[in-house]
Parts: structure tokens; sequence; C-alpha cells
């Protein structure tokens, strides 16, 4: 099994891309310690992980909360002695309208919100990982020159992000921490089934891709199980591209 061992921290564990890859690294044998907002959301996750056979812990934290954060992971090395992984896969309430349309508050809250919560979960997990030498750092989303009308502040978000990671990986790289994003064109099982259009935005994801086939759910745990395992020891700062060829870099 690719991650043995390993502690792993997932924040919005109870949404699709969290659900997805708290699954794939129990699967691969991670003690995986679940974080949001939503209790139901947590608890279904790790009920179907705890089924298959997996060990995972929960908790209520807001991701935008210092103490919060700080507290939570306090906790999880107290409990289980070491962090190996961090991933934070939160939503950031982007409210998606064209430029010059959105109120600057709305324009702004996606950015705020990806800066304030990645800042403080790669910190809290660095803290400790510089102590044994060793941890990954993982992001979603992805930079790029290519964006569409009508998004608001989210893909200056992302790219933000990309920011961010460039500089966490500089100046965590010689304490042995690696830091990686994993970038999509857009992941068709995350939509809602209620979605207006649902089946046309798929169609458009995949049109947009080389590989006529969007990643799926499974894909991003597993490749996120591969970046964050030994196998993946010498990547860092750099984005893996898991788009099928919609993103080209
Ligand atoms: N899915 C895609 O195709 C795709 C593509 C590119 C980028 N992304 C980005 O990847 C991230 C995850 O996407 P997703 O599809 O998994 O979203 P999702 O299904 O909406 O899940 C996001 C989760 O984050 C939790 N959350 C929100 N704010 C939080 C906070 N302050 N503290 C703790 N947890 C919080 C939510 O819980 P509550 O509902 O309880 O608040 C929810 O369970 C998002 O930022 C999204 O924009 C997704």
């Amino acid at each position: 099994m690719l991650l043995e061992n390993k502690v792993a921290v997932i924040y919005g564990a109870g949404g699709s891309i969290g659900g997805a890859v708290a699954r794939a690294f129990t699967r691969e044998g991670a003690r995986v310690f679940l974080a949001g907002r939503t209790r139901e959301k947590i608890d279904k996750v790790a009920d179907e992980i705890r089924s298959s056979g997996g060990v995972a812990d929960t908790a209520i934290v807001d991701a935008l909360d210092e103490q919060a954060v700080d507290q939570y992971v306090d906790a999880v090395v107290e409990q289980a002695g070491y962090i190996d992984i961090s991933f934070n896969v939160i939503s950031y309430g982007d409210v998606q309208e064209l430029l010059l349309e959105i109120t600057v508050k709305d324009f702004l809250q996606p950015i705020m919100n990806a800066m304030r919560t990645q800042f403080l979960t790669s910190r809290a997990a660095a803290r400790y990982m510089v102590r044994r030498g060793s941890g990954v750092i993982l992001a979603f989303g992805g930079d790029g020159p290519q964006t569409l009308p009508g998004l608001g502040g989210f893909k200056v978000a992302l790219d933000a992000i990309e920011g961010l990671r460039r500089q966490w990986a500089v100046e965590l790289g010689q304490q042995g921490i690696r830091v990686v994003t994993l970038k999509t064109g857009g992941i068709a099982e995350s939509l809602p089934d209620a979605e207006p259009g649902r089946e046309e935005i798929i169609a458009g994801i995949e049109e947009a891709t080389l590989l006529k086939r969007a990643a799926t759910l499974a894909d991003v745990g597993n490749v996120a199980a591969f970046v964050a395992s030994d196998y993946g020891r010498t990547m860092t700062a750099t984005d893996v591209n898991i788009s099928c060829g919609a993103l080209i870099d």
C-alpha cells in the first residue's frame, strides 16, 4: 500500500473531492483525520471508510479560523504522534459573475478565503512536519493562462493558491517538506444532480479535453495518493495536471 503508517489531515473532507481523497488515502493504508463544518457530511465519509476497514477520525473545524486550525492540528499530533500529509479542499464561497457586475465583496471573497485557509492549514501542519524533516502539503485547483468569463474572483483565487504554493515550497524544501497542487479542468461527478444544465456542463468539460473524457473522483484520489506517497518523493514546487489535456502546459 502506498500510504501505510501515514497520517493525513483533510479539510473539507465531507465534500466531493475531500471524500474521494479520504477514501483513496485509507485504501492505501493511511490513517485519516477528516475536518469539515457539517457533522453529517464528514460522518458519512468516515462511516464508509470504517465499513471498509479503514481508520478515520472526524472533527468540526472551521478552516478559516486560526485558533481552531492550530488547536485541531495540535490535537491530531497528540493523538497520532505526527502528521505526514495535509490537504485542504474546502470550498471558498465564490460568487461567479462578470467582473463588470460583481460587487467588490463578492469578488474578493474566494480570494481572501482561499489565501487565509491555505495559509493557516499549511502553516499548522508545517510546524510539526519541520520537526520530523518530512511531510507533504497538497492543494487543489491550479493556475495557468486559461480562464472563462463570469468566474468572478474564483480563477484569481486558484492563481493565488499557486503563488502561495511556490512560496511555501521554497521555504519548506530544505526541511524535507513537499508542496504540490493537483489541477483539473473540472470533475463532472462533483456537480450536484440538481445543478441546472448539468448535462451540458459535463459535455463542455469533456469536449474541452484532448482525451475527450474528464478526470473522475477516483482519478483525483489515485493521483493524490501517489503524489503524497514516497513514490512522489521527487515532486515539489509544482502542479500535477490531471485535466486530460484541457489545460495545456
Ligand atoms: N470539483 C471540481 O471540479 C473542482 C475544480 C476545481 C477546483 N475545485 C475546488 O476544489 C475545492 C473542493 O471542491 P468540491 O467539489 O469537493 O467542493 P464541495 O463538494 O462543495 O466540498 C467542499 C467542502 O468544504 C467544506 N467547507 C467549506 N468551508 C469550510 C470551512 N471554512 N472549514 C471547513 N470546511 C469547509 C464544505 O462543508 P460545509 O458544506 O459543511 O461548509 C464542503 O464539505 C473547492 O474549493 C472547489 O472550488 C473543484
